[in-house]
């Protein structure tokens, strides 16, 4: 793993516990998709949460595989779990190696982890995952934070403070680069819009993987 990422594993679990208390609520963007598109309360549906963090969108009605590499994170979801047997169901993983075959997930959420990689071909390899494991005819929903957010002149890479101790690395995305690459990977983009609190704004990329596009694409 290059030194940037193993920098935000380590920070991830160290600040797993603060992360956790300042993000209880769940993004209205993701509740009103997975709503939309009749994957909540529905038996027939595999979710995969991925960048899951402490598994705020995790704790849906239906079966979901939350994944991450912070372990911190990871026991933060196994910890808020009611029953042991059932869903969330945590995988510590890369999210450049997803460790399932393809074309198994009928939807995935990707919320707030793809703009943690400071290389192009990176980024385009979390999509290129996202479309393999993601089944023909598949939806997702995927957000990052938008340039839009910062001043002008802020840096595209930028180290965002967490506290005092813990900076996090972040590559800010403009949303029509966004979209381009989402779409340069083989997915398709159906909305793309910015949302988020006050001026903070959040780049929305919902979309499908057409049921013509074949899964390997590297
Ligand atoms: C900003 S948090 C978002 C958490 C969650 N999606 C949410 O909305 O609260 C980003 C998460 O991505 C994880 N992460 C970053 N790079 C990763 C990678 N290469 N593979 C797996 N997880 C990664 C971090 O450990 C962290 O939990």
């Amino acid at each position: 793993m290059e030194k940037i990422q193993k920098n935000l594993q380590k920070t991830y679990d160290l600040i797993a516990n603060d992360f956790d208390a300042k993000r209880p609520k769940t993004w209205s963007q993701v509740d009103n998709f997975l709503k939309k598109n009749n994957f909540v309360g529905n038996n027939n549906v595999l979710m995969l949460d991925m960048f899951a963090g402490s598994g705020r969108h995790s704790f849906y009605k239906t079966t979901i595989i939350s994944t991450d590499f912070s372990v911190n994170m990871l026991k933060l979801i196994n910890k808020k779990k009611t029953n042991k047997e059932k869903a969330p169901f945590p995988v510590l993983c890369d999210s450049l190696n997803l460790p399932f075959i393809d074309n198994c997930f009928d939807c995935i959420v990707c919320i707030a982890g793809i703009h943690h990689f400071k290389l192009k071909k990176q980024r385009k390899q979390v999509l290129y995952e996202m479309k393999r494991v993601l089944k023909k005819g598949g939806k997702f929903i995927i957000s990052t934070w938008s340039k839009n957010a910062f001043e002008k002149d802020t840096p595209k890479n930028y180290f965002c403070k967490w506290d005092k101790k813990h900076f996090r690395y972040y590559y800010l995305f403009e949303p029509k680069e966004f979209e381009e690459l989402v779409e340069s990977c083989g997915l398709k983009t159906e909305r793309v819009f910015e949302d988020g609190i006050g001026k903070a704004k959040n780049i929305w990329i919902e979309g499908m993987k057409n049921k013509t596009t074949p899964t390997k694409f590297l």
